[in-house]
Protein backbone atom coordinates (compact mmCIF):
# COMPACT_ATOMS: atom_id res chain seq x y z
CA UNK A 1 0.00 0.00 0.00
CA UNK A 2 1.35 3.27 -0.85
CA UNK A 3 -0.15 7.08 -0.51
CA UNK A 4 0.41 9.35 -2.91
CA UNK A 5 1.46 12.89 -1.12
CA UNK A 6 0.13 15.64 -3.31
CA UNK A 7 1.10 19.06 -3.60
CA UNK A 8 -1.82 19.88 -2.12
CA UNK A 9 -1.13 18.49 1.02
CA UNK A 10 1.52 21.12 2.03
CA UNK A 11 -0.68 23.81 1.23
CA UNK A 12 -1.27 25.31 4.76
CA UNK A 13 -4.85 25.44 4.27
CA UNK A 14 -6.02 28.54 6.07
CA UNK A 15 -3.28 27.89 9.15
CA UNK A 16 -0.56 30.26 10.34
CA UNK A 17 1.73 27.24 11.02
CA UNK A 18 2.41 23.69 9.91
CA UNK A 19 2.54 22.27 13.48
CA UNK A 20 -1.30 23.68 13.67
CA UNK A 21 -2.49 22.73 10.94
CA UNK A 22 -0.65 18.90 11.56
CA UNK A 23 -2.72 19.30 14.49
CA UNK A 24 -6.13 19.56 13.47
CA UNK A 25 -5.27 17.21 10.75
CA UNK A 26 -5.52 14.10 13.26
CA UNK A 27 -8.50 13.26 13.33
CA UNK A 28 -8.20 12.44 9.36
CA UNK A 29 -5.14 11.14 9.77
CA UNK A 30 -5.90 8.65 12.14
CA UNK A 31 -9.20 7.51 9.73
CA UNK A 32 -6.63 7.24 7.41
CA UNK A 33 -4.31 4.37 9.67
CA UNK A 34 -7.24 2.28 10.23
CA UNK A 35 -8.89 2.28 7.03
CA UNK A 36 -8.89 -1.23 5.22
CA UNK A 37 -7.23 -2.55 8.01
CA UNK A 38 -10.05 -4.20 10.35
CA UNK A 39 -11.35 -8.08 10.06
CA UNK A 40 -14.41 -7.82 11.87
CA UNK A 41 -15.10 -11.20 11.08
CA UNK A 42 -12.18 -12.73 13.39
CA UNK A 43 -12.20 -9.40 15.46
CA UNK A 44 -8.31 -8.33 14.52
CA UNK A 45 -6.81 -6.58 11.79
CA UNK A 46 -4.41 -6.96 8.09
CA UNK A 47 -1.43 -5.50 7.87
CA UNK A 48 -0.46 -6.11 4.57
CA UNK A 49 3.14 -5.18 4.66
CA UNK A 50 4.10 -7.52 8.13
CA UNK A 51 5.05 -10.60 5.98
CA UNK A 52 4.56 -12.87 9.39
CA UNK A 53 2.56 -15.83 9.01
CA UNK A 54 1.00 -17.18 11.99
CA UNK A 55 3.44 -19.60 13.19
CA UNK A 56 6.24 -16.90 13.18
CA UNK A 57 3.76 -14.54 14.56
CA UNK A 58 3.65 -16.75 17.55
CA UNK A 59 7.16 -17.69 17.72
CA UNK A 60 8.20 -14.02 18.47
CA UNK A 61 9.57 -14.07 22.77
CA UNK A 62 10.25 -10.48 22.69
CA UNK A 63 10.00 -7.15 21.43
CA UNK A 64 12.60 -4.78 20.56
CA UNK A 65 11.24 -1.38 19.32
CA UNK A 66 13.89 1.50 18.77
CA UNK A 67 13.52 5.11 17.72
CA UNK A 68 14.89 8.52 18.39
CA UNK A 69 12.87 11.58 19.76
CA UNK A 70 8.64 11.56 19.39
CA UNK A 71 8.90 8.44 17.31
CA UNK A 72 11.00 6.68 20.57
CA UNK A 73 8.06 8.02 22.58
CA UNK A 74 5.55 6.37 19.94
CA UNK A 75 8.20 3.19 20.66
CA UNK A 76 7.39 2.99 24.25
CA UNK A 77 3.33 3.56 24.22
CA UNK A 78 3.73 0.74 21.52
CA UNK A 79 5.77 -1.14 24.08
CA UNK A 80 3.02 -1.00 26.80
CA UNK A 81 0.64 -2.04 24.18
CA UNK A 82 2.44 -5.21 22.74
CA UNK A 83 2.82 -6.27 26.64
CA UNK A 84 -0.63 -6.00 27.18
CA UNK A 85 -2.39 -6.92 24.39
CA UNK A 86 -0.30 -9.66 22.82
CA UNK A 87 1.39 -10.82 25.83
CA UNK A 88 4.92 -10.16 24.69
CA UNK A 89 7.36 -8.60 26.52
CA UNK A 90 8.25 -5.34 25.00
CA UNK A 91 10.28 -3.08 25.58
CA UNK A 92 11.90 0.78 23.52
CA UNK A 93 15.05 2.16 23.55
CA UNK A 94 16.40 5.40 21.99
CA UNK A 95 18.11 3.73 18.36
CA UNK A 96 20.79 6.51 19.44
CA UNK A 97 21.58 4.41 22.19
CA UNK A 98 21.20 0.80 21.08
CA UNK A 99 23.60 1.05 17.72
CA UNK A 100 26.45 1.88 20.39
CA UNK A 101 26.46 -0.16 22.99
CA UNK A 102 27.08 -3.84 21.62
CA UNK A 103 23.46 -5.10 22.26
CA UNK A 104 22.85 -8.65 22.28
CA UNK A 105 20.91 -9.52 19.25
CA UNK A 106 18.86 -12.71 19.57
CA UNK A 107 17.11 -14.59 17.29
CA UNK A 108 13.81 -15.02 18.64
CA UNK A 109 13.45 -10.93 19.27
CA UNK A 110 11.21 -8.84 16.63
CA UNK A 111 12.98 -5.94 16.53
CA UNK A 112 10.89 -3.22 15.05
CA UNK A 113 12.11 0.53 14.13
CA UNK A 114 10.41 3.52 14.51
CA UNK A 115 10.98 6.67 12.13
CA UNK A 116 8.60 9.69 10.80
CA UNK A 117 11.37 10.68 7.91
CA UNK A 118 12.69 6.70 7.44
CA UNK A 119 15.75 8.77 7.19
CA UNK A 120 17.33 9.37 10.67
CA UNK A 121 20.60 7.95 10.82
CA UNK A 122 20.46 6.83 14.29
CA UNK A 123 18.09 4.61 13.51
CA UNK A 124 19.17 3.71 9.90
CA UNK A 125 22.40 2.31 11.10
CA UNK A 126 20.66 0.52 13.92
CA UNK A 127 18.78 -1.68 11.30
CA UNK A 128 21.68 -2.21 9.33
CA UNK A 129 23.40 -3.80 12.65
CA UNK A 130 20.89 -5.63 13.38
CA UNK A 131 20.66 -7.14 10.31
CA UNK A 132 23.80 -7.70 9.49
CA UNK A 133 23.71 -9.79 12.95
CA UNK A 134 20.64 -11.51 11.46
CA UNK A 135 18.08 -10.42 13.34
CA UNK A 136 14.11 -9.63 12.02
CA UNK A 137 13.38 -6.12 11.50
CA UNK A 138 10.35 -4.47 10.73
CA UNK A 139 9.97 -0.67 10.17
CA UNK A 140 6.76 1.47 11.57
CA UNK A 141 7.65 4.38 8.68
CA UNK A 142 5.48 7.09 7.06
CA UNK A 143 7.79 7.83 4.33
CA UNK A 144 7.09 5.67 2.04
CA UNK A 145 9.97 3.98 -0.02
CA UNK A 146 12.60 5.73 2.47
CA UNK A 147 15.55 4.08 3.63
CA UNK A 148 14.44 2.72 6.92
CA UNK A 149 11.66 1.48 5.34
CA UNK A 150 13.78 0.16 2.37
CA UNK A 151 16.10 -1.56 5.01
CA UNK A 152 13.58 -3.27 7.34
CA UNK A 153 12.22 -7.22 6.01
CA UNK A 154 8.53 -5.75 6.53
CA UNK A 155 6.50 -3.57 8.19
CA UNK A 156 3.60 -0.90 8.76
CA UNK A 157 2.93 2.45 7.48
CA UNK A 158 1.92 4.72 9.52
CA UNK A 159 0.11 6.84 6.56
CA UNK A 160 0.31 10.37 8.18
CA UNK A 161 0.04 11.67 5.29
CA UNK A 162 3.40 14.68 5.25
CA UNK A 163 4.85 16.10 8.23
CA UNK A 164 6.18 19.48 7.47
CA UNK A 165 6.97 21.20 10.82
CA UNK A 166 9.76 19.93 12.90
CA UNK A 167 7.93 18.78 15.61
CA UNK A 168 6.04 15.56 15.52
CA UNK A 169 2.24 15.52 16.20
CA UNK A 170 -0.12 13.87 13.66
CA UNK A 171 2.94 11.39 12.80
CA UNK A 172 3.44 10.75 16.52
CA UNK A 173 -0.56 9.79 17.26
CA UNK A 174 -0.78 8.28 13.71
CA UNK A 175 2.59 5.90 14.94
CA UNK A 176 0.40 5.16 18.42
CA UNK A 177 -2.60 3.85 16.72
CA UNK A 178 -0.29 2.13 14.09
CA UNK A 179 1.34 -0.06 17.30
CA UNK A 180 -2.30 -0.46 18.74
CA UNK A 181 -3.14 -2.32 15.25
CA UNK A 182 0.56 -4.26 15.22
CA UNK A 183 -0.50 -5.20 19.26
CA UNK A 184 -4.03 -6.65 18.73
CA UNK A 185 -2.78 -8.51 15.46
CA UNK A 186 0.04 -10.63 17.52
CA UNK A 187 -2.46 -10.74 20.72
CA UNK A 188 -5.03 -12.06 18.61
CA UNK A 189 -2.56 -14.86 17.04
CA UNK A 190 -1.88 -15.30 20.10
CA UNK A 191 -4.16 -15.65 23.68
CA UNK A 192 -6.08 -12.64 23.20
CA UNK A 193 -9.82 -13.26 23.31
CA UNK A 194 -12.57 -12.63 20.42
CA UNK A 195 -14.55 -10.62 22.89
CA UNK A 196 -11.08 -8.81 23.81
CA UNK A 197 -10.43 -8.02 19.90
CA UNK A 198 -13.94 -6.67 19.53
CA UNK A 199 -13.53 -3.72 22.35
CA UNK A 200 -10.19 -2.63 20.86
CA UNK A 201 -11.50 -2.37 17.30
CA UNK A 202 -14.44 -0.51 18.99
CA UNK A 203 -12.13 1.73 20.87
CA UNK A 204 -10.02 2.12 17.38
CA UNK A 205 -13.17 3.36 15.19
CA UNK A 206 -14.46 6.00 18.78
CA UNK A 207 -10.73 7.60 18.21
CA UNK A 208 -10.98 10.04 14.97
CA UNK A 209 -14.24 11.72 16.39
CA UNK A 210 -13.00 11.63 20.29
CA UNK A 211 -9.97 13.66 18.33
CA UNK A 212 -12.24 16.22 17.29
CA UNK A 213 -13.99 16.63 20.61
CA UNK A 214 -10.24 17.30 22.47
CA UNK A 215 -9.39 19.98 19.63
CA UNK A 216 -12.31 21.78 20.08
CA UNK A 217 -11.22 22.87 23.49
CA UNK A 218 -8.68 24.94 21.70
CA UNK A 219 -9.95 27.95 23.14
CA UNK A 220 -9.60 26.73 26.75
CA UNK A 221 -6.47 25.55 26.60
CA UNK A 222 -4.96 28.59 24.92
CA UNK A 223 -6.52 30.47 27.76
CA UNK A 224 -4.89 27.75 29.75
CA UNK A 225 -1.22 28.26 28.08
CA UNK A 226 -1.07 32.15 28.92
CA UNK A 227 -1.34 31.52 32.05
CA UNK A 228 1.45 29.18 32.11
CA UNK A 229 3.47 30.43 29.58
CA UNK A 230 5.50 32.82 32.50
CA UNK A 231 7.04 29.52 33.84
CA UNK A 232 10.67 28.90 33.46
CA UNK A 233 10.01 25.24 33.95
CA UNK A 234 7.53 22.35 34.15
CA UNK A 235 7.36 19.30 35.46
CA UNK A 236 5.22 15.98 33.56
CA UNK A 237 3.95 13.39 35.45
CA UNK A 238 1.89 9.99 34.56
CA UNK A 239 2.10 6.75 35.57
CA UNK A 240 2.19 3.37 33.36
CA UNK A 241 0.00 3.72 30.27
CA UNK A 242 0.15 7.79 31.49
CA UNK A 243 4.38 8.26 31.89
CA UNK A 244 5.34 7.78 28.55
CA UNK A 245 2.26 10.73 27.54
CA UNK A 246 4.02 12.33 30.01
CA UNK A 247 7.38 12.25 28.66
CA UNK A 248 6.41 13.32 25.10
CA UNK A 249 4.15 16.26 26.28
CA UNK A 250 7.35 17.32 28.06
CA UNK A 251 9.48 17.14 24.74
CA UNK A 252 6.91 18.74 22.73
CA UNK A 253 6.90 21.71 25.50
CA UNK A 254 11.19 21.53 25.12
CA UNK A 255 11.21 21.59 21.42
CA UNK A 256 8.51 24.29 20.43
CA UNK A 257 8.51 27.13 23.77
CA UNK A 258 12.01 26.28 25.10
CA UNK A 259 10.69 25.86 28.48
CA UNK A 260 12.69 23.57 30.34
CA UNK A 261 10.37 20.59 31.76
CA UNK A 262 11.01 17.27 32.45
CA UNK A 263 8.79 14.08 32.76
CA UNK A 264 8.98 11.52 35.94
CA UNK A 265 6.84 8.38 36.83
CA UNK A 266 4.59 9.88 39.40
CA UNK A 267 5.33 6.79 41.45
CA UNK A 268 8.77 8.29 41.69
CA UNK A 269 7.73 11.71 42.96
CA UNK A 270 8.31 10.94 46.83
CA UNK A 271 12.30 9.36 45.93
CA UNK A 272 13.36 13.04 44.69
CA UNK A 273 11.82 15.52 42.64
CA UNK A 274 9.12 16.27 45.47
CA UNK A 275 11.93 18.48 46.63
CA UNK A 276 11.64 20.68 43.42
CA UNK A 277 7.93 21.76 44.02
CA UNK A 278 6.39 25.06 45.32
CA UNK A 279 4.50 27.58 43.11
CA UNK A 280 7.08 28.22 40.64
CA UNK A 281 7.18 24.90 39.45
CA UNK A 282 3.75 23.75 38.26
CA UNK A 283 2.81 20.00 37.36
CA UNK A 284 1.11 18.68 34.19
CA UNK A 285 -0.36 15.38 35.35
CA UNK A 286 -1.55 12.64 33.46
CA UNK A 287 -4.99 11.27 35.24
CA UNK A 288 -6.26 8.64 33.36
CA UNK A 289 -9.80 6.73 34.76
CA UNK A 290 -8.02 3.31 35.23
CA UNK A 291 -7.07 1.07 38.09
CA UNK A 292 -4.52 3.68 39.04
CA UNK A 293 -7.12 6.84 38.96
CA UNK A 294 -6.83 6.80 43.01
CA UNK A 295 -2.71 6.32 42.87
CA UNK A 296 -2.50 9.01 40.31
CA UNK A 297 -5.09 11.38 43.12
CA UNK A 298 -2.90 10.31 45.80
CA UNK A 299 0.29 12.65 43.82
CA UNK A 300 -1.89 15.60 43.34
CA UNK A 301 -2.04 15.55 46.42
CA UNK A 302 0.93 15.43 47.71
CA UNK A 303 2.23 18.21 45.37
CA UNK A 304 -1.21 20.70 46.29
CA UNK A 305 0.49 19.93 49.78
CA UNK A 306 3.34 21.58 48.65
CA UNK A 307 1.80 24.60 46.98
CA UNK A 308 2.39 23.43 43.51
CA UNK A 309 0.04 24.47 40.47
CA UNK A 310 -1.64 21.49 38.94
CA UNK A 311 -2.88 21.18 35.66
CA UNK A 312 -4.59 17.50 34.86
CA UNK A 313 -5.42 16.16 31.63
CA UNK A 314 -8.14 13.33 32.52
CA UNK A 315 -11.10 12.10 32.47
CA UNK A 316 -13.20 13.34 34.69
CA UNK A 317 -12.37 16.80 36.59
CA UNK A 318 -9.49 16.55 39.28
CA UNK A 319 -10.55 18.24 42.70
CA UNK A 320 -7.01 18.86 43.17
CA UNK A 321 -6.04 20.45 39.77
CA UNK A 322 -6.55 23.75 39.67
CA UNK A 323 -7.40 23.04 35.65
CA UNK A 324 -8.43 20.03 34.37
CA UNK A 325 -8.56 19.25 30.63
CA UNK A 326 -10.78 16.82 30.17
CA UNK A 327 -10.30 13.95 27.54
CA UNK A 328 -12.89 11.60 26.14
CA UNK A 329 -12.37 7.85 27.60
CA UNK A 330 -11.66 4.99 25.10
CA UNK A 331 -10.31 1.75 26.46
CA UNK A 332 -7.34 1.97 28.58
CA UNK A 333 -5.12 0.39 26.56
CA UNK A 334 -6.15 2.69 24.16
CA UNK A 335 -5.91 6.13 26.14
CA UNK A 336 -2.66 6.70 26.05
CA UNK A 337 -3.21 7.40 22.26
CA UNK A 338 -5.81 10.45 22.68
CA UNK A 339 -3.82 12.22 26.25
CA UNK A 340 -1.44 13.61 24.84
CA UNK A 341 -3.11 15.73 21.99
CA UNK A 342 -4.49 18.75 24.42
CA UNK A 343 -1.18 18.97 25.89
CA UNK A 344 0.19 19.47 21.67
CA UNK A 345 -2.24 22.57 21.93
CA UNK A 346 -1.02 23.54 25.01
CA UNK A 347 2.98 23.29 23.47
CA UNK A 348 1.50 25.32 20.52
CA UNK A 349 -0.33 28.14 22.66
CA UNK A 350 2.58 28.36 24.50
CA UNK A 351 5.35 28.88 22.08
CA UNK A 352 2.56 31.06 20.54
CA UNK A 353 2.64 33.28 23.33
CA UNK A 354 6.32 33.60 23.65
CA UNK A 355 6.61 34.74 19.86
CA UNK A 356 8.52 31.16 19.23
CA UNK A 357 9.99 29.97 15.90
CA UNK A 358 6.76 27.10 15.61
CA UNK A 359 7.63 25.29 12.63
CA UNK A 360 11.53 25.98 13.23
CA UNK A 361 12.49 25.69 16.81
CA UNK A 362 15.87 26.26 17.28
CA UNK A 363 18.88 24.01 16.74
CA UNK A 364 16.99 21.43 15.78
CA UNK A 365 16.41 19.66 12.35
CA UNK A 366 13.17 17.65 10.81
CA UNK A 367 15.24 14.79 10.32
CA UNK A 368 18.83 13.91 11.79
CA UNK A 369 20.28 12.15 8.82
CA UNK A 370 24.01 12.60 9.78
CA UNK A 371 25.96 10.79 12.80
C1 LIG B 1 14.58 14.83 14.92
C2 LIG B 1 13.32 15.66 15.02
C3 LIG B 1 12.33 15.01 16.01
C4 LIG B 1 12.08 13.57 15.62
C5 LIG B 1 13.37 12.77 15.54
C6 LIG B 1 13.16 11.40 14.94
O1 LIG B 1 15.32 14.95 16.09
O2 LIG B 1 13.60 16.97 15.43
O3 LIG B 1 11.11 15.74 15.98
O4 LIG B 1 11.21 12.98 16.54
O5 LIG B 1 14.30 13.44 14.68
O6 LIG B 1 12.73 11.54 13.61
P1 LIG B 1 12.07 10.40 12.78
O7 LIG B 1 11.87 10.96 11.40
O8 LIG B 1 13.06 9.25 12.76
O9 LIG B 1 10.82 10.00 13.44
Amino acid sequence: TTVEWEAASYDMGGHDTYMHKEIFEQADAVDRVLRGRIDDRFSTVHLGGLNLDAREARSVRRVKILGCGTSYHAGLIGAQMIEELARIPADAEPASEFRYRNAVVDPDTLYIAVSQSGETYDVLAAVQELKRKGARVFGVVNVVGSAIARESDAGVYVHAGPEVCVVSTKCFTNTTVAFALLALHLGRIRDLSVADGKRIIEGLRKLPAQITAILEQEAEIEEIAKEYADARSMMFIGRVRGYPVAREASLKLKEVSYIHAEAYPASELKHGPLALIEPALPTVAIVPDDDLLEKNRAALEEIKARSGRILAVAHQEQEKADRTIIVPKNEDELDPILMGIPLQLLAYHTALALGRDIDKPRNLAKSVTVE
